[in-house]
């Protein structure tokens, strides 16, 4: 059964540990990150993003695959199926569609807007447990043709923002998605001091953990953050994988081209990824 994120990360921010957003893609991407989820005895959250939901022929696809894998892998850690930057549409659709956790992204929008928005969503969300992230000055980098800058949030936008009663709290610190430039400056360890501050309690979301060194995303624990995404990562290693196997020319060997060993690899490249992750944000052993 899928999960709200809500009790999975007030236990990360009292036990001082995160849990990884794991994006998803397809069924062999689902099932790596299920897989290793139970392997590490972790709870875990799935992303999806618009875009992704879409390239999976929408959400009620996603959560009849999501949940008859639990059921079939005998999936027993917990779990939250989770919308990854939805629009305010994108989040009342799932919702609907079965979804244990949304986010509604209205970093865009004039804080007022994005403060009734997220009012209206708190509301249908609490209806139905259904854990509720919102957020607070945009992430920098490229995702699904969104781009922003890598700004960092006002702390006392946030203070609005959780005050409002969300679950989770994304605020931009300096970070982006997809790969970091060399010329990356990090994060920004007083932002996040200082947005910690404000919420207290309130679990912190770190978007854009692809390339982030250890020793921050160890700070940035320490700080407050709870949750941390996941996602070129997973999608680096996966491409890295199955170039290697075709490239040493193993689709041509035998049946070599039948797509459960093409795509195997991959999945073992996402199940490494995942597990390294899971390691590093100490959330193993913490189902
Ligand atoms: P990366 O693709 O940089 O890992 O970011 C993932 C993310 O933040 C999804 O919301």
């Amino acid at each position: 059964m899928l999960v709200s994120a809500k009790e999975m990360l007030t236990k990360a921010k009292a036990g001082h540990y995160a849990v990884g957003q794991f994006n998803i893609n397809n069924l062999e991407w689902t099932k790596a990150i299920l897989l290793t989820a139970q392997e590490m005895n972790s709870p875990v959250i799935l992303g999806v993003s618009e875009g992704a939901g879409k390239y999976m022929c929408g959400y009620k696809t996603i959560v009849g695959m999501v949940e008859g894998m639990i059921e079939g892998l005998g999936i027993t850690v917990p779990v939250a199926l989770h919308l990854d930057h939805g629009s305010y549409e994108g989040a009342l659709a799932c919702i609907e569609a079965g979804f244990s956790s949304v986010m509604f992204d209205g970093s865009h929008y004039p804080i007022e807007e994005n403060i009734a928005k997220t009012t209206e969503l708190v509301k249908l969300t609490g209806e139905k447990g259904i854990s509720l992230e919102a957020e607070v000055g945009a992430i920098g980098g490229e995702e699904d043709g969104v781009v922003g800058t890598g700004e960092c949030a006002d702390p006392d936008e946030c203070k609005e923002i959780a005050d409002l009663g969300v679950t989770m709290l994304a605020a931009g610190i300096g970070n982006i998605h997809g790969k970091y430039p060399a010329n990356w400056a990090g994060l920004s360890f007083d932002t996040l001091a200082a947005i910690q501050e404000k919420t207290g309690t309130m679990p912190l979301v770190l978007h854009g953990g692809t390339g982030i060194p250890a020793d921050q995303i160890q700070k940035a624990i320490d700080l407050g953050v709870s949750k941390i995404n996941v996602n070129t990562e997973c999608q680096l290693a996966f491409a890295a994988a199955t170039r290697k196997y075709v490239e040493a020319g193993k689709d041509l060997e035998g049946k070599g081209f039948d797509p459960r060993k093409l795509l195997a690899p991959g999945v073992e490249a996402i199940k490494a990824t995942v597990r390294e992750k899971i390691e590093l944000f100490g959330s193993a052993n913490k189902a």
